[in-house]
């Protein structure tokens, strides 16, 4: 952390001078992930990336969070990991254990946290997948390791968690029992729609084969 001081006590440009990295992290990766999809475009393949975003936390999420997990000022870079996220939209569930292969295999980063919340979903209903990778950037002053949290999700998952976490926010994550019984049942219906679309393709894919032998 800058200088030491609290996260309250920076200065608007010293916030800048910190996320800084941060925001080369999520535009290097976001170019990098860009090209995974073109390349297999390039050789008309199914591209198991549909599209990438990717932002870097505000300072009033990170103030916030620092605050709510108690979260050691001095060890915000390697406590808080989600400070650069980059998010990957599949078309196939998948799809999203062939990316987590392809960035496995990768040597510009190292992996070095992963959670499947799609063997083991959230309470919440919630489903995607989980890296946090340490990535490195070059700086005038060197190299600087930067955690990056990188989910991976299908359209349908996405679809569910974008409208999940605004009603979140918009409730403040206080629902009723009720509405969070209905909630996971709309996720349950999301990912009923990606089993189904899978097998459809499956089953076209299939036919094809039948067809062209
Ligand atoms: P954080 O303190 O938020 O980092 O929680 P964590 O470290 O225990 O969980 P993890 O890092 O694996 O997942 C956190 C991120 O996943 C959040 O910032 C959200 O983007 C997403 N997420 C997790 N659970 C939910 C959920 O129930 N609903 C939605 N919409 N997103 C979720
Ligand atoms: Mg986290």
């Amino acid at each position: 952390m800058l200088k030491n001081k609290g996260v309250n006590k920076m200065t608007e440009n010293e916030w800048k001078l910190f996320l800084s990295p941060y925001e080369q992290a999520v535009s290097e990766l976001k170019v990098k992930l860009k090209s995974i999809r073109q390349q297999y475009k390039e050789n008309n393949l199914h591209t198991p990336i549909e599209f990438v975003t990717g932002r870097v936390k505000s300072v009033e999420s990170i103030v916030t969070k620092t605050k709510v997990r108690k979260v050691n000022l001095n060890h915000i870079d390697s406590d808080l990991q989600d400070i650069a996220g980059l998010r990957i939209m599949c078309q196939f569930v998948e799809d999203i254990y062939e990316v987590v292969d392809l960035l496995r295999q990768r040597n510009d980063f190292k992996i070095v946290q992963e959670r499947d919340y799609i063997a083991n979903k959230k309470a919440s209903g919630y489903r995607s997948y989980h890296l946090v990778i340490e990535y490195p950037v070059q700086l005038i002053t060197g190299e600087k390791k930067i955690l990056v949290e990188i989910q991976i999700r299908t359209l349908a998952m996405n679809f569910w968690a974008t409208i999940e976490h605004s009603l979140n926010y918009k409730y403040q994550g206080e629902f009723p029992e009720e509405i969070n019984t209905r909630l996971e049942l709309t996720a349950e219906a999301a990912y009923l729609l990606d089993e189904e679309m899978s097998k459809i393709r499956d089953e076209i894919q299939e036919a094809q084969h039948l067809f062209t032998y």
